[in-house]
């Protein structure tokens, strides 16, 4: 019965880590790329357009610490808000290949975030607390 244990949190862990391979792959080889192509001309760390620099964002890791402003940049490319309308826009393949990894990383934040809260909840709690900040 242990050793079962040992074996599915091993095979959980294994699971893990290779989904966050497979993020971390596809950032690299897709989503990185149209950022800089279509996004850091403006979004630079040195440019800062309208206060956010995304050049800060070359690994699935640090996308992952700042979940509020890849909210944003989520509505702003599916609401075709950026890039701005005079800009090289992204085709439809790639619009949907950025949009679909940010919603996922995105979901997996947000999944260990609430199970969190939802312990942190007393038992008659009705209105959902705020979601607990990551402490980076
Ligand atoms: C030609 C320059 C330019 C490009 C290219 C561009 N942006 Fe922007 N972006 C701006 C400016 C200027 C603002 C601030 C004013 C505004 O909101 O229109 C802004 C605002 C934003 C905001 C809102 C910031 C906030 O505080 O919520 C987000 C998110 C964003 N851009 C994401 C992107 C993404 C993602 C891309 C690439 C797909 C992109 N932008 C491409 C110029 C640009």
């Amino acid at each position: 019965m242990f050793i079962r244990l040992i074996g599915v949190a091993v095979s959980l862990f294994l699971l893990g880590t290779s989904a966050h391979l497979v993020a971390e792959e596809e950032f690299r080889a897709a989503v990185h790329p149209l950022l800089r192509r279509f996004c850091l001309e403006c979004h630079s760390t040195s440019e800062k357009q309208g206060e956010l620099d995304l050049e800060q964002f070359d690994s699935l890791t640090r996308v992952k610490q700042h979940p509020g402003i890849w909210q944003r940049v989520l509505d702003q490319v599916r609401s075709r808000e950026m890039p701005p309308k005079d800009r090289p826009q992204m085709s439809a393949q790639q619009r949907r290949t950025f949009l679909q990894w940010v919603e996922a990383t995105l979901n997996e934040v947000a999944l260990p975030k609430r199970a969190t809260r939802d312990r942190s909840c007393c038992a008659d709690c009705q209105t959902p607390t705020t979601p607990i900040r990551s402490a980076t």
